[in-house]
């Protein structure tokens, strides 16, 4: 194992040692190749480059307890790629092909699994792009598909502490019928400028309403929302969210430890009436939050300073799942590494 300081890993980019890379060409998919540089040599006319034809996912791999190495959701993570596909007329990536190819980055690469106790991890990122030239605005006919990892620690300062968050009203990330269902670049794209007004005012993190009536809670940068009253969990139903794995595996979580569950259109005004609100997704994990304001009413929405208790079992028992220690009765892991 490489002789990091794990403990202190931030989430950046970190070079590791193989990247993998699968080539679509003649309307199917080539060999697994397998690849040390973390360069690619594209064309300058590339559909990615000038008309978003780009897609990614993100998940991670977990060194655990007992010595295996585990990746999550796997096969959701291809399905949401596969769906994301569909939106932007690129062709699918197979689940066998996606599987295949995450399990061997991660093997090629174990070196680079952070240690058990660090509370880092490995976070894979698939990538997909359209390589062949268009000046037309069509999609590509060739398409490059790769898989790197990269050794990250939280993606908030402070891991599992509460954050506040700010309403952006003068900024949409996404429409209701436009992309941000997908996991397309163009929707981190869009905000980027409202991501960083909020961290110029001192907040983590961007709070978006539905952009059409500024109405009702969509997402929370690059997390999905919860909040939690009366022995309820609650989050958005919203067609320009991002369906989050780990927001669907809360929902699960909650159930199984007896929380009612409901998916459903929020007004912001019920923001007051939550015990307890969180950002949930692969690299957030659960950020629990401590406030949120909307600066144009002047309103302050608060869950207090420190994570609550029902946010910290679903993040103690979902991590209990993803590191093998809680008994995996969806089956939602594969073991990369024995
Ligand atoms: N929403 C957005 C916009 C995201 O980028 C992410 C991260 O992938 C999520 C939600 C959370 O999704 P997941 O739990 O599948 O990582
Ligand atoms: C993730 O949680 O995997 C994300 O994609 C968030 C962000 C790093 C884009």
């Amino acid at each position: 194992m490489k002789d990091l300081d794990w403990k202190n890993l931030s989430f950046g980019y970190r070079p590791t040692d193989y990247n993998v890379r699968c080539y679509y060409r003649d309307g199917k998919w080539g060999e697994i190749e397998v690849c040390s540089d973390e360069y690619l040599k594209l064309h300058m006319a590339a559909t990615c480059l000038h008309y978003g034809q780009e897609a990614f996912e993100g998940l991670k791999a977990y060194r655990c307890k007992d010595g295996k190495v585990r990746t999550f959701r796997v096969k959701d993570n291809a399905e949401r790629l596969q769906s994301t596909c569909r939106g932007i007329m690129m062709p699918e990536v197979p689940t066998e092909l996606f599987t295949e190819m995450v399990n061997k980055v991660v093997r090629l690469n174990q070196e680079w699994i952070p240690t058990y106790e660090s509370g880092a991890t490995l976070y894979i990122r698939p990538l997909l792009i359209g390589t062949s030239a268009q000046v037309g605005v069509h999609p590509a006919k060739e398409y490059c598909f790769l898989i790197f990892v990269t050794p990250v620690g939280p993606y908030f300062k402070g891991g599992f502490s509460s954050n506040p968050y700010v309403i952006v009203r003068d900024y949409d990330r996404s429409a209701p019928l436009g992309t941000g269902k997908y996991k397309v670049g163009g929707n981190y794209a869009a905000s980027l400028f409202a991501n960083n007004l909020a961290h110029e005012k001192g907040y983590a993190c961007e709070f978006y309403l539905d952009a059409k009536e500024k109405k009702y809670i969509d997402e929370c940068g690059a997390a999905n929302f919860f909040g939690i009253k009366n022995n309820t969990y609650v989050t958005p139903k919203s067609t320009s969210i991002l369906p989050s794995i780990t927001n669907r595996s809360l929902m699960q979580v909650a159930e199984d430890l007896g929380l009612k569950v409901e998916r459903r259109q929020i007004p912001e005004e019920e923001l007051e009436t939550f015990e307890e609100a969180g950002a949930c997704g692969t690299a957030a994990v659960i950020s629990p939050i401590s406030y949120i304001d909307d600066l144009d009413t002047g309103k302050r929405y608060s869950f207090g300073d420190q994570p609550g208790p029902i946010s910290k079992k679903l993040y103690d028992t979902l991590r209990g799942i993803q590191y093998g220690e809680i008994e995996d009765k969806h089956g939602w892991t594969n073991v990369v590494i024995e």
